[in-house]
């Protein structure tokens, strides 16, 4: 079956939600993409179809550092990804996010971060080491980044995530 990536379009909405709740098991994933979207934060949104329906979602959200480097830095965090459960391994997961990437890449994206299993992110080439000097409330093994450009990094610097993330709209 052939698996389409595209942005999300105007009717896409409900089944967005539709698929995030039922790839998650729960509502909190699918709340949040719709918080992100009413403050404006989904700066990528891209969805995957089969011949039928919506089968996949993954959306990205910029983030902005403290204090600004220097040398102004485009930083994006990929949250969440989503495919439907009767249709995992059949490689959509792995098509949305490097649909996503590509797309981060062309908007100039310098540096994307993800909070996942690492054996999972690890593919794509996302790593804990470079997520190190930069502080969010989830620092850990789980929390890594990709780096999309060779512009230089700040030596430390805080993550600050739309207030979708804590539960509220900006
Ligand atoms: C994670 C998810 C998006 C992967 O989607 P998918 O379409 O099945 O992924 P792909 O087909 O591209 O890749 C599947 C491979 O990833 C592996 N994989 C999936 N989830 C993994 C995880 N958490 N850790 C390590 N590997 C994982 C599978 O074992 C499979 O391995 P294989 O290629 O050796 O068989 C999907 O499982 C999902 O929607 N899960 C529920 C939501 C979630 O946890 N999202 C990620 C957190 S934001």
């Amino acid at each position: 079956m052939t698996i389409v990536i595209a942005p999300e379009g105007g009717d896409d909405i409900a089944a967005i939600a539709d698929a995030v709740a039922r790839a998650f098991g729960r509502a909190d994933e699918a709340l949040l993409v719709e918080a992100l979207r009413q403050s404006g934060d989904l700066a990528v949104s891209l969805v995957a179809r089969d011949d039928r329906a919506i089968v996949g979602h993954i959306a990205f959200q910029p983030l902005t550092l403290d204090p600004p480097p220097s040398t102004p830095l485009v930083a994006m965090s990929l949250a969440p990804v989503s495919v439907l459960p009767d249709h995992h391994r059949r490689g959509i997961g792995t098509a949305l996010i490097r649909a996503g990437l590509e797309k981060l890449t062309s908007m100039g994206c310098d540096i994307v971060f993800v909070l996942g299993d690492p054996g999972y992110y690890g593919r794509f080439g996302f790593r804990a080491e470079t997520a190190l000097p930069f502080s969010v409330p989830w620092a850990g093994p789980h929390f890594q980044a990709l780096r999309l450009s060779n512009r230089p990094l700040p030596s430390a610097a805080e993550l600050a995530y739309p207030a979708a993330f804590f539960g509220g709209v900006a």
